[in-house]
C-alpha cells in the first residue's frame, strides 16, 4: 500500500478517484489507482442531494468503512464533511479521529482556509495525515454563490498561493486544487515541497483527481473539466430494460434459476 509518505515523496504522477461503496472501491483498487477519496461529493454523485452540504459524518464513516475493508493497495482519505471540522478543535479531532479509529481511513481531507492551518497542525501533531483542499471548496457553495473558477485575480490567485504554503508548514501530506487556472495550479506546484492534486486545475500538478461517477459516466451530469471514460449509465439501462423485458414476458426465471423439491409436493 502506498503510504503517506510514498504519496509525499511521489516521482510518478498520482492517480486519485472517488469511491463510496465496496464493489467500486475494489475495481478502483485493481485498476491501480492509487489514492480513493471517500469523498463528500457522495452527496451529488450517489444520495441524491443537489449539494455536498447534507452529507453527515456517519454516512462519510460508514462508506470509508465499507471501502476500507475491501481494499489494502490503494491509500483511502476520508473528507471530513461541512461543520464536522473548524468549529470546534475538540469536536474536530474527534470527528477526523473517528475517520482513522473507526473507519479504517489512512488519512482525512479538509477543505482548507484560513481557519483550518492550526487544525492542520494539530490533527498531523496527534498522527492524523491531512490532505488539504484549495481554489474551488464546494462546501462554501453558499459563500461564493456557485460552482465558479476560483483564483482568477491577482489578489485571489495570491490567498491561495499564501494558504498552500502555510497547509504545507502546517504539515499537509498533499494538497487538491480544484477549478483554478492552469498557470497558478502550475505554479503553486512548483512552489511547494509537497504533491498538488488537480482537478480542474491542468495538467503540470503532480497528480489527478475525479470523481467516480462522472469517470464512468454514471451520473445525468458532469463538470466541464471532467471527462466520461465509459457509459455505466448506458449499462444500466440496459440491463434493467433487459431483466424487466424478461419478467414480463415469463423469460426469466427459466428453469436453470428454479430448484423443486419433490418431498414437498403433497404439501397442499
Ligand atoms: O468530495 C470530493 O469528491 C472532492 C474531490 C472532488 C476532490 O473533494
Amino acid at each position: 500500500m502506498p503510504t503517506v509518505a510514498d504519496i509525499r515523496a511521489a516521482n510518478e504522477t498520482i492517480t486519485m478517484l472517488t469511491a463510496y461503496d465496496a464493489p467500486t472501491a475494489e475495481l478502483v483498487e485493481r485498476a491501480g489507482i492509487d489514492v480513493i477519496l471517500v469523498g463528500d461529493s457522495m452527496g451529488n454523485a450517489v444520495l441524491g442531494h443537489d449539494s455536498t452540504l447534507p452529507v453527515t459524518i456517519e454516512e462519510v464513516a460508514s462508506r470509508t468503512a465499507a471501502v476500507s475493508r475491501v481494499t489494502d493497495e490503494a491509500l483511502v482519505v476520508a473528507d471530513m464533511p461541512f461543520l464536522s471540522f473548524g468549529v470546534d478543535e475538540a469536536e474536530s479531532i474527534e470527528n477526523a479521529g473517528r475517520m482513522v479509529k473507526e473507519a479504517g481511513a489512512d488519512a482525512v481531507k479538509l477543505e482548507s482556509g484560513p481557519h483550518t492551518v492550526g487544525l492542520t497542525e494539530r490533527l498531523v501533531e496527534l498522527g492524523i495525515p491531512v490532505m488539504a483542499h484549495l481554489g474551488l471548496t464546494p462546501q462554501r457553495v453558499n459563500q461564493i454563490g456557485g460552482y465558479g473558477r476560483q483564483g482568477t485575480t491577482r489578489e485571489a490567485a495570491a490567498e491561495i498561493v499564501d494558504l498552500a504554503r502555510a497547509h504545507e508548514e502546517a504539515g499537509a501530506f498533499s494538497l487538491v486544487l480544484e477549478h483554478v487556472p492552469a498557470n497558478l495550479a502550475a505554479g503553486i506546484t512548483e512552489a511547494l515541497d509537497v504533491p498538488t492534486i488537480g482537478i480542474g486545475a491542468g495538467p503540470d500538478c503532480d497528480g489527478q483527481v475525479l470523481v467516480i461517477t462522472d469517470v464512468i459516466g454514471l451520473g445525468d451530469w458532469s463538470p466541464p473539466f471532467s471527462k466520461q471514460f465509459g457509459d455505466v449509465r448506458g449499462e444500466i439501462e440496459s440491463a434493467v430494460g433487459k431483466y424487466k423485458e424478461a419478467v414480463e414476458s415469463g423469460e426469466f426465471p427459466a428453469e436453470e434459476h428454479s430448484e423443486t423439491v419433490e418431498e414437498i409436493d403433497d404439501v397442499y
